[in-house]
């Protein structure tokens, strides 16, 4: 008797225990099949019962029904709780749902070759003692022609086509070289500066030729300035942006109305030493329109030529990109394509 009401109390504490640990709803369907179906500890105790006399059933029956009782409605009691549980959980997951914390793949961003290359030739020149100045995309006639020396009917306005805007006198710069002229107009000598930034042309769009594009231009007014400093500075900074001290540039004799002398400067071939395809087997490759700021210029710009001179030269940003990292197509440059432009 003492035997069977003991492994009543036994298998009680077992069940108890089983059903308080079991945290989720498959652990607790793991104990109620463990010892609450027909087969299972509980149900064979109340099997035997049958072989307990009668005056043993009056006392072990109740005991065991009570025990049942019990477990069933722990049992109950605990899948319930687990699912509360759950459900808690789940709500909670769905309130701090947020759609746009999608990523698919983490990816990182990176700098524009126009970004990259020009930092590069602000570090030179700012290391020279030069600082970088803006000016307006949309411009006017005279900043972008007539104080560069180029007046209406004048020739030279055809060497850049313009996109002329329907307000009076205005258009988009066809050149970086405004900013000189603004630069000029707002600050006295000696005077140090660089500017880059988009110019527009009206041009048919191909591989190699944009209505869009960056030029960064410079400029140094001061006393005495000769063209030596000239190259000797656009020599610094070509061979800082190829990463090649040995480069050697040479000068050809350009004209531009707003310079005088006006040259050009080609760079040695970055690509071959005998003659490629970049450079058209000439093994030098343009690079600059140089020259020496013309007195018309800076006399328009209220400086008096007699006591200042200076030097200027502006050069395509865009095509130095796309020569320093092979780009063989313009367009890629402003398309925003994700392929292209996670390669820098
Ligand atoms: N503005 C000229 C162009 O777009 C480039 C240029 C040539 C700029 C000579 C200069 C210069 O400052 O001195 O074609």
């Amino acid at each position: 008797m003492d035997d069977i009401t003991k492994r009543i109390t036994d298998i009680h504490e077992r069940i108890k225990t089983a059903l308080d640990i079991s945290k989720t709803e498959r652990e607790l369907e793991q104990a109620r099949l463990n010892f609450l179906t027909r087969n299972a500890g509980l149900a064979q105790l109340l099997a035997q019962l049958k072989e307990f006399s009668a005056e043993q059933k009056r006392i072990i029956g109740p005991l065991l029904n009570n025990v049942r009782d019990q477990v069933f409605s722990l049992y109950e009691e605990r899948k319930k709780q687990i699912q509360n549980e759950r459900h808690a959980r789940e709500q909670k997951r769905s309130e701090l749902f947020d759609v746009t914390a999608y990523q698919p793949g983490v990816s990182y961003g990176s700098l524009h070759p126009y970004t990259i290359v020009g930092q590069k030739i602000e570090d030179v020149f700012t290391s020279m003692g030069y600082t970088i100045a803006d000016g307006p995309e949309l411009e006017d006639e005279w900043h972008n022609f007539d104080a560069l020396n180029v007046p209406a009917h004048h020739p030279a306005r055809d060497m850049q086509d313009t996109l002329w805007l329907t307000l009076p006198q205005k258009l988009m710069r066809t050149h970086t070289s405004n900013v000189q002229i603004r630069v000029m107009q707002e600050r006295k000598p000696p005077l140090a500066v660089i500017s880059s930034g988009r110019a527009y042309r009206y041009e048919a769009t191909d591989a190699t030729h944009d209505y869009m594009f960056m030029q960064t231009e410079a400029l140094l007014v001061a006393e005495n300035i000769s063209v030596a400093n000239l190259l000797a500075t656009i020599k610094v900074l070509l061979q800082a942006i190829f990463d090649r001290s040995d480069l050697n540039i040479r000068v050809r004799p350009s004209y531009f109305p707003f310079v005088e002398p006006g040259m050009e400067v080609d760079m040695q071939c970055v690509f071959c030493t005998d003659g490629c395809s970049v450079c058209k087997y000439t093994k030098f490759i343009e690079m600059a329109g140089v020259g020496m700021v013309h007195p018309n210029v800076l006399t328009a710009c209220g400086l008096d030529p007699k006591k200042y001179n200076g030097f200027a030269f502006g050069f395509g940003l865009t095509r130095l990109v796309m020569l320093r990292y092979g780009i063989n197509d313009i367009r890629l440059l402003s398309s925003g394509n994700l392929e292209f432009l996670t390669q820098f």
